[in-house]
Formats: structure tokens, C-alpha cells, sequence
């Protein structure tokens, strides 16, 4: 990262009830960039985005803006002071003041100035022939540009911005989540951004930093945290698994998908080797053979589909495995939705298999 982070917070801890919710964690924000806090309901994300705003007050811990202290346990700069701007969930707009008026609420200057750079940006997020207008004549989406170009009007250093997404429309959400990064990008914010959906975060994020149970178990940039995923946990956050299990034995561990290296692990430990269905293969049955073994695809082995349903742009293929009866899932581009009781060889690529130790 060159020069300071524009955001860092340090050892941030907030309890309630006397329990951590979150649990020291530390993240930095390079300036222009957009870090995903990403994890499932009730991880301590919100919590940790008021701490930044300054609208909750940690126990311990430090956050710092451009390498300047705002906020410890004593000393603390009031959030109208910090530069960071905000947009929550509920994005709520002034009902009683205009749009043009709206953006411009957290300005200073001449009344001309203000209306001259609320114009700026509306026009950026193509409203500005509703700066006269008022917040209920527009849709839901435009109520959403309005509170970003509101957000962003003051040219905050930090933007933090809670899950903004979730109150839209399917359909506009990928439209207006490109525009948003577009804009974000462009006017050089550094964003902290709240989500507990990993396609937002894979989408927006120049970092992910994935978080449960009040801590960050895993930093790194979206490709990264989905091949080199820290434990099945952070595997089954971003799509469904398989699962086999094996002992180890001379750091190996026998599988009837062939062997897996397990590096580090003890003699006669249990492993779990994750695998997500889009990197199943199958072939079918040839008088009982399958295909031949490869590096790349390792030793294929039999099941029976199960049951076999459309998704759409793929299909969804489970088969209860001849070996152990487990059951194990394929996904398939396009239709393919063999009978059921259909003997079947599935093979895995070996890249894209996680060993971990068994938890
Ligand atoms: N003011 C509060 N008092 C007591 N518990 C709270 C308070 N705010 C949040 N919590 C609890 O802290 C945990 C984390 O909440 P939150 O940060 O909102 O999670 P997330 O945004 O990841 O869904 C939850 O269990 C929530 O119930
Ligand atoms: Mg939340």
C-alpha cells in the first residue's frame, strides 16, 4: 500500500452485555479504494461501520483518518468533523426539502455554490431535472442516487456505506451498483462497504474483508478470497460445497477421488477436502468404467444421480456416491438433467480442491 491509509482502524473492540461483538479488528483503506466488510447477519459489521462514524463509541481500540487520530477511548472528534460520509440502509431522504436542496444539505458556502455543485451531481447520477422536484415523486432507485450524490457532495475522505443496496428492486441493483462504483471511483473516495451478499462484495470490492462472529477471518482481493479461501467457512460463504473426509497419513490422505496433500498435518488426523460443485465433472457409465485417471482431474469415481433440477443458465445434479452413499453435488452449464438412478462418474479438479483440518 504507498503512503499512509486513508482510513485504519486498530484493535477496534465494542462489547454489549459483555460480549464482543466485535472482537479487535484492525483494517486499512488505501485512498480511492473500496474494501467489502462482507459476512452473515449479526457478524458485528454495523457495529463497526457506527464506530467509524462516530455514532458508537468503542470500548477499545483506535481510528485513524489520512494517519490523524479521530477516535480513541478518551479523545474523539465528533462525526461532523471526521470527513466521512454516510449511506445507511434506510437512506432517508429530507420529505420537506427538495432534491436539489437535499444534496446540498451538508454544504457550506453561497447559496449559489451549493446549488451549482448539488447540480454537479445530480447531473452526474443523471437526476438533475428533478433538483426542483421533491424526494416522493421519485422511484426508489433514483431516492438511492440522490442520497449518494447527498453522501458524496461534501467530497467526504471516507464513505462508509451500510448494506445501500438492499432495500432495490432485483432487477435495478446490478445497474445501480455499477453506476455507485463508477461514481465512487471517480470522485476518489475511499469506501468501507457493508454487505452480507458475496456477489456484491465480488462485484464492488477492490478488497474483501471477511468477517464472523465479531472478528475478520480473511483479507484479500475477491479472486483471492475465493480460490485461496481460509477455512470451509469462508468456502460455503460464497457458494454450496461438497465435503469428503480423510486421515492423514505421511501428509497424504487417501480419497476414492485419488490422494490429497495435507501439508503440515499429523499422522492419523482427520481432513476435510472442500470442493464446490461447478468443479465436479461428469461422464457417463461405460460398462461400468469411467474416465481415465489425470493429473489435472484425479481418480474419477461412481454414483447414481439422485435427483437433477433446471437453475436457469445451469443445472444442479446430485448423486449418492457408490463408496459411502454420500451424497455429493455437480452443477452443469445449461440443461442436463439426467433420470435418476443414472450410474454416473464424477471427477474433481484438483486445483480448485481445499484441504483444511477437520473441525
Ligand atoms: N445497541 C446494542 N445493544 C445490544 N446488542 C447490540 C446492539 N447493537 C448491536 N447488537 C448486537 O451485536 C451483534 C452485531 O450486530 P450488527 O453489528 O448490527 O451486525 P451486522 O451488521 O453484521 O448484522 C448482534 O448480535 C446484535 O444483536
Ligand atoms: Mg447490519
Amino acid at each position: 500500500m504507498a503512503g499512509a491509509p486513508r482510513l485504519e482502524i486498530r484493535n477496534l473492540v465494542r462489547r454489549f452485555d459483555g460480549k464482543a461483538v466485535v472482537d479487535d479488528v484492525s483494517l486499512s483503506i488505501a485512498p480511492g479504494h473500496v474494501t467489502c466488510l462482507l459476512g452473515p447477519s449479526g457478524c458485528g459489521k454495523s457495529t463497526t461501520l457506527r464506530m467509524i462514524a462516530g455514532v458508537e463509541m468503542q470500548d477499545s481500540g483506535t481510528i485513524h483518518v489520512d494517519g490523524a487520530l479521530i477516535c480513541d477511548t478518551v479523545f474523539r472528534v465528533p462525526p461532523e468533523r471526521r470527513s466521512i460520509g454516510l449511506m445507511f440502509q434506510d437512506f432517508a431522504l429530507f420529505p420537506h426539502l427538495s432534491v436539489g436542496e437535499n444534496v446540498a444539505f451538508g454544504l457550506s458556502g453561497s447559496g449559489a455554490e451549493k446549488r451549482a455543485r448539488s447540480k454537479t451531481l445530480l447531473e452526474r447520477v443523471g437526476l438533475a431535472h428533478y433538483i426542483d422536484e421533491y424526494p416522493h415523486q421519485l422511484s426508489g432507485g433514483e431516492q438511492q442516487r440522490v442520497a449518494l450524490a447527498r453522501a458524496l457532495a461534501p467530497k467526504p475522505r471516507v464513505m462508509l456505506m451500510d448494506e445501500p443496496f438492499s432495500g432495490l428492486d432485483n432487477r435495478l441493483r446490478d445497474g445501480i451498483r455499477d453506476e455507485t462504483l463508477d461514481l465512487l471511483k471517480e470522485e476518489g473516495a475511499s469506501v468501507l462497504l457493508v454487505t452480507h451478499e458475496p456477489e456484491e462484495a465480488m462485484r464492488m470490492a477492490d478488497e474483501i474483508a471477511l468477517m464472523r462472529g465479531g472478528k475478520i477471518v480473511q483479507r484479500g482481493a475477491p479472486y483471492n478470497i475465493y480460490n485461496a479461501p481460509a477455512d470451509r467457512e469462508a468456502v460455503a460463504f460464497f457458494s454450496d460445497i461438497n465435503l469428503l473426509r480423510g486421515k492423514v497419513q505421511g501428509a497424504l490422505t487417501d480419497t476414492p477421488f485419488g490422494r490429497f496433500l495435507a501439508p503440515g498435518v499429523p499422522d492419523g488426523a482427520e481432513v476435510e477436502i472442500v470442493f464446490r460443485p461447478q468443479h465436479v465433472s461428469i461422464d457417463f457409465d461405460r460398462g461400468g468404467k469411467g474416465p481415465n485417471p489425470t493429473v489435472a482431474a484425479g481418480t474419477p469415481a461412481r454414483g447414481v444421480v439422485e435427483r437433477a433440477r433446471f437453475m436457469g443458465s445451469e443445472s444442479l445434479v446430485e448423486f449418492r456416491m457408490d463408496h459411502d452413499q454420500q451424497t455429493l453435488k455437480a452443477t452443469v452449464p445449461n440443461v442436463f438433467l439426467p433420470k435418476p438412478g443414472t450410474p454416473m462418474w464424477l471427477s474433481v479438479r484438483r486445483d480448485r480442491c481445499f484441504v483444511f483440518p477437520a473441525s
